[in-house]
């Protein structure tokens, strides 16, 4: 479910003219939030892939949420997106940086295990931030001051064993762009039909002679 803040429900979205039709040429409204419901580590990864599939090399992704909350499976479909192998993934809790190739480079930090500013400088964090490549971090909240002011924030909470709950916010202007084109496409996603037939009948083997 894709929501405008709740504090302002009747305002017309950025961008937009209340009760205006939209020409094709209209640029689309921003989103300032996306919200939605996780109901299992595929649709969890799905979202991931719909994200990586937009990004283009130095966002910085700030990761949010409580042990077992799924930060590393939205990981594993950002790097999907990118066009890494989504096996090659694996948590960087002990290394606390992994670096992928795809369309663009992926470094993946956990800043669970750090403890001071210092740690934080020598795994050379300032540099990830100011490179080229996306940047996910778990854990970023427990460096705020490390994060870059333009970063797209995404909030991950318990439910259910299964199930999560998503809220995704944007800082900034390339991120507030970001985060508009990720709503309407997860939004298509969840749209489309699950199709539980393969796309084509299955070819019958040719009977022996
Ligand atoms: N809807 C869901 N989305 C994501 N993971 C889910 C979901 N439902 C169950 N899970 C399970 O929760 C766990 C999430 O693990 P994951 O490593 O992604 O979490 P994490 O937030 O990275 O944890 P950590 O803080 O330890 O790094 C996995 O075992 C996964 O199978
Ligand atoms: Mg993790």
């Amino acid at each position: 479910m894709l929501s405008r803040p709740s504090n302002r429900p009747s305002q017309p979205a950025s961008g937009t003219v209340q009760g205006a039709r939209l020409s094709k040429t209209s640029r689309p409204p921003s989103v300032e939030r996306l919200e939605s419901v996780l109901s299992s580590r595929s649709q969890t990864e799905r979202l991931g892939h719909v994200i990586g599939a937009l990004l283009t090399g130095g966002e910085v992704l700030a990761l949010i949420g409580a042990l077992g909350a799924g930060k590393t499976a939205l990981v594993r479909g950002i790097a999907a997106g990118l066009d890494v192998p989504p096996e090659s993934v694996s948590s960087p809790t002990f290394v606390l940086a992994h670096e992928y190739n795809g369309r663009a480079s992926l470094i993946h930090i956990d800043l669970y295990r750090l403890r001071t500013v210092a740690e934080a400088e020598s795994i050379g964090l300032d540099e990830y931030l100011a490179g080229s490549a996306v940047v996910a971090i778990e854990w970023a909240e427990r460096f705020p001051e490390w994060l870059p002011e333009d970063r797209l924030e995404v909030q991950l909470t318990h439910r259910s064993p299964a199930t999560r709950d998503v809220l995704v916010t944007a800082q900034g202007p390339r991120s507030s762009a970001l985060l508009t084109r990720i709503a309407r496409n997860w939004r298509i996603v969840q749209r489309a039909p699950v199709s539980l037939k393969p796309a084509r009948p299955a070819r019958r083997k040719a009977p022996a002679r």
